[in-house]
């Protein structure tokens, strides 16, 4: 196999192996397994740039991409990288399983793991699936995505991206703007960037803040200038209209018009700053189409990145490398 030598580009020390069998969240990776994950998508970016973009390191494994919530960018993603990687892939969408029968997301997943599949990729509105799937699973299981829980291949893609721009994370100013009750997407940021280094704040409208803010590490605001002043990088997060039971805002309208991305906002900001959105976005809601397609937005950079993070993650966990026993 010709995967290419990994570089230790923050000089922390070096660890060959995740510490565990799958990967559920954030919260749960270490530092320096953080930044082995990001030193191997650097490696498996490399793969995706060559005439042929495919390496041997996963052949004769199987992964099933198992997606009970919409998603284009995470499930094509997961696919391009476990083709690139040579896996026999297969996906199954709620409505194509026997759940749209009434069976069980345990028993579907029981029956799929008597078929010996060695990954099993999930997407589901219920925070905690992957755990359950984890305890019952013999498979690795990752997160593509649990309910407001985490999210955590996004935010490993995100903090590449960063890096790749800024060279470093520690030590940035990170103000991340939106939907905060609601998202996944920021939990596993806030631990990812707390971890590495990074200076967050987040703001919001107060019916959107984070639950129980104070015991993350972050600074928080609803005055989008104090956020968004002085910042290295801007993260802005979707409102979660389907995720809301009763009036959270007044009006999209509103909101744009009080926490929306503007060029005139920008200029708050660090002169070279990025703008990052997870997608799917709101134009005219959480970000205005020039700032969008503006010459600051790495949104486009996010996507190209998920595919080396997720091979990287792929290939660490059922790989070459055999993992670590927790410590
Ligand atoms: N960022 C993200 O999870 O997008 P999808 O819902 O399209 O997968």
């Amino acid at each position: 196999m010709s995967l290419p030598v990994i570089p230790n580009v923050n000089e922390t020390p070096v660890v060959t192996a995740l510490r565990r069998k799958d990967l559920l969240s954030i919260a749960d990776l270490a530092p320096d397994e953080i930044s082995l994950i990001l030193d191997t998508a650097e490696a498996m970016k490399e793969i995706g740039l060559r005439p042929i973009k495919k390496v041997p390191a996963l052949r004769g494994k199987t992964v099933v991409n198992l997606f009970f919530e919409a998603s284009t960018r995470t499930r094509t993603s997961f696919e391009i990288a476990e083709k690139r990687l040579s896996a026999d892939t297969l996906n199954i969408a709620a409505v194509s399983s026997s759940v749209a029968k009434g069976e069980s997301l345990a028993d579907t997943t029981l029956n799929l793991e008597a078929m010996q599949p060695d990954m099993i990729v999930l997407r589901h509105s219920s925070s905690g699936a992957c755990h359950l799937l984890s305890r019952l699973c013999r498979s690795a299981i990752i997160n593509a995505g649990d309910g407001m829980h985490e999210h955590p291949t996004q935010a490993l893609l995100d903090a590449f991206t960063i890096r790749e721009r800024k060279k470093r994370l520690a030590g940035l100013k990170v103000a991340i703007v939106g939907d905060l009750l609601h998202s996944r997407v920021l939990r596993s940021n806030i631990y990812l960037l707390t971890k590495m280094g990074a200076d967050v704040w987040v703001c919001g409208p107060p019916t959107l803040m984070l639950t129980d803010v104070a015991r993350f590490g972050v600074h928080a605001t609803s005055t989008i200038d104090e956020a968004i002043a002085d910042s290295d990088v801007i993260m802005l997060l979707r409102i979660q209209l389907e995720r809301m039971e009763g009036a959270f805002l007044p009006s999209l309208r509103e909101y744009f018009n009080v926490f929306g991305m503007t060029e005139a906002r920008l200029r708050l900001a660090r002169p070279n700053v990025i703008v990052m959105h997870p997608g799917p976005m709101n134009r005219g809601v959480e970000i205005a189409s020039e700032v969008a397609d503006g010459p600051y937005s790495v949104i486009h950079d996010q996507v190209a990145n998920g595919v080396a993070v997720r091979m990287a993650v792929l290939y660490l966990l059922v790989g070459g490398v055999k993992h670590e026993t927790a410590a």
